[in-house]
């Protein structure tokens, strides 16, 4: 038995307040619009992957939450970001031969085996997609001690899930759709960092775990193919919005983030909707959940916006608002939703439950 070389990270969940939604490559993922995402705590949600190389390994394999993956030969998106890492491990190797380093370990040469878990629902519209490709690429890096940036890394996520570009960076990080068709300028970068508004936390509400019935890759591809409110989102739509939440989370600016947040994710599944034959990701929970932060935001005096709402591929919750109203929310909630919350710890994870988790980071 030869050596074997081994690393292990774990990478966070990004929920996006502006949503990425449809390709313009299907290959190298190239959005059709720009998106904006907050990262939110690995205290709760995280993707934790283990992997390991070998000379006496006599195939590439993978276990994702304990079950091996039997077709990884037709995973194109692992292959993208297996074969973009190993290229660059290749060039390192090269590079330090020619510098004379004697111990240079082929690892570019070797198979793998890649162990990854998510302590949350898979596929379930809690962005699994993100943190799994984030972690499988920085894995990767780290395993090969690759010399390269954050950005450069966030290119070879993408190319796994478009969404995971986003998980590479904490804090506030925008996911720019780029000009070149090779998708060398379609990259993640940090807008602020998770410092920069402490009091945001973001609750999160498990409405159901069940794996989607569409998955996020085949929904947009349909809806590229069929909706025509899809055009006008993303000509018309979207860049302003970009630049407005980019200005409310520099500003700090709670109500015209939350206003945006809301909006956008209501046009995303209403672009669901317009696709043909339609995708429904929202449930009756979820509309119910939408009714009572819409009556909460308007139950108070200065009708303030406090907490804002946002959906991704699927029927669960996460609500973003600032740090004094969890107590409320979390009351209000418990009160609508009777059964489902337990006020004396902050998350649980009975999958049929709707709970609440917090703070993002
Ligand atoms: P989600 O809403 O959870 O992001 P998607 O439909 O976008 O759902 O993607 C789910 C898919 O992402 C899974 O079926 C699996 O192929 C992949 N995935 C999820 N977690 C991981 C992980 N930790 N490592 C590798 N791939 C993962
Ligand atoms: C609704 O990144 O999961 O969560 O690139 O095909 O893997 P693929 O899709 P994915 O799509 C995420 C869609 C979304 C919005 C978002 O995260 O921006
Ligand atoms: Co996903």
């Amino acid at each position: 038995m030869n050596r074997f070389y081994e690393k292990t990270s774990t990478s966070p969940v990004n929920i996006a307040v502006i949503k990425y939604w449809g390709k313009r490559d299907t290959t190298l993922i190239l959005p059709t619009n720009s998106s904006l995402s907050v990262t939110l705590s690995q205290e709760h949600l995280q993707s934790k992957t283990t992997i390991r190389a070998s000379p006496d390994f006599k195939k590439t394999r993978l276990w994702l939450n304990g079950i091996e993956e039997i077709d990884i030969d037709n995973n194109k998106r692992l292959q993208n970001c297996l074969r973009e890492t190993r290229n660059l491990r290749k060039e390192y190797e090269n590079k330090l031969s020619k510098e004379g380093v004697k111990t240079v370990i082929p690892l570019s040469e070797f198979n793998v085996h890649i162990c990854s878990e998510n302590n949350f629902p898979t596929a379930a519209g809690l962005a699994s997609s993100a943190s799994g490709f984030a972690c499988l690429t920085y894995t990767l890096a780290q395993l090969y001690e690759l010399p390269v940036s954050t950005t450069e890394l966030s290119k070879i996520a993408r190319q796994g899930s478009g969404s995971a570009c986003r998980s590479l960076f904490g804090g506030f990080v925008a996911w720019e759709l780029g000009s070149q068709n090779d998708g060398s300028d379609s990259q993640a970068i940090q807008i602020a960092p998770k410092d920069h508004w402490p009091e945001l936390e973001a609750l999160i509400c498990i409405v159901s775990d069940a794996k989607k019935g569409i998955s996020s890759t085949e929904g947009m591809q349909n809806t590229v193919a069929t909706s025509p409110l899809l055009q006008h989102r993303i000509e018309k739509v979207v860049p302003e919005r970009m630049k407005s939440i980019t200005e409310a989370i520099l500003n700090r600016d709670f109500q015209k983030f939350a206003e945006i947040t809301m909006r956008d994710s209501n046009q995303f599944h209403a672009v669901c909707l317009d696709t043909y034959p339609p995708i429904f990701y929202l449930n009756d929970v979820s509309r119910a959940i939408i009714r009572v932060i819409t009556e909460y935001n308007s139950s108070n005096e200065f009708k303030k916006l406090k907490a804002a709402y946002t959906f991704d591929a699927g029927p669960n919750a996460v609500i973003y608002t600032l740090r004094e109203n969890i107590p409320e929310i979390i009351n209000i909630i418990a009160k609508y939703f009777p059964g489902n919350v337990e006020n004396d710890k902050d998350y649980f994870s009975d999958p049929d439950q709707l709970f609440a988790g917090n703070r993002f980071g």
